[in-house]
């Protein structure tokens, strides 16, 4: 899954759906390989075969792609992604954020620099891709504090 900076995006185009992949927002977490290994094969060139499956499959795979670096446009008529209604942040153990809703994320001037449905907010500081988590976090040992989940209620 090399990326190149000079292209942000790539595009894998079958008959019945659009593969959208993002090199600089993978983190390797391979949900989309363990989801379906016949489309997301890190070892193929290219490594996403959008027809190598039904675009249903191919939609729900992309979907558990927890940093946006994956995305579908249906060219079959299919449902296009439905972010759901409420914003949910969830810190992931010695990881990142994963937020996943209908999210802008603006710069210091008001200006949006993204706007997706699912992404992984570096939360260790060492993400060369901030706000974005880079998978730096592995690099470095980062690790969260113990859960705080026994203090609740002493306040
Ligand atoms: S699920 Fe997303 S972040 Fe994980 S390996 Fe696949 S494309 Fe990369
Ligand atoms: S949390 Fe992943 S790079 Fe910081």
């Amino acid at each position: 899954m090399a990326g190149d900076e000079r292209d942000p995006t790539r595009t894998y185009a079958g008959d019945a759906i659009e593969v959208h992949w993002e090199p600089r927002l993978c983190i390797h977490t391979r949900n989309c390989v363990r989801g379906l290994p016949q489309v997301f094969d890190p070892d193929a060139r290219p490594w996403v075969a959008a027809e190598a499956a039904d675009a249903d499959a191919i939609a729900r795979a992309i979907e558990t792609c927890p940093t946006g670096a994956l995305h579908y446009r249906r060219l079959d008529g299919g449902t296009q992604e439905t972010p759901p209604e409420q914003i949910t942040i969830e810190p992931r153990p010695n990881g990142p954020l994963f937020v996943r809703g209908r999210v802008q994320i603006v710069d210091n001037d008001g200006h949006v620099i993204r706007e997706d449905t699912r992404l992984a907010l570096c939360r260790c500081g060492a993400s060369q891709n901030k706000p974005f988590c880079d998978g730096s976090h592995r690099r470095i040992g980062f690790q969260t504090p113990a859960t705080t989940s026994a203090r609740a209620g002493a306040s």
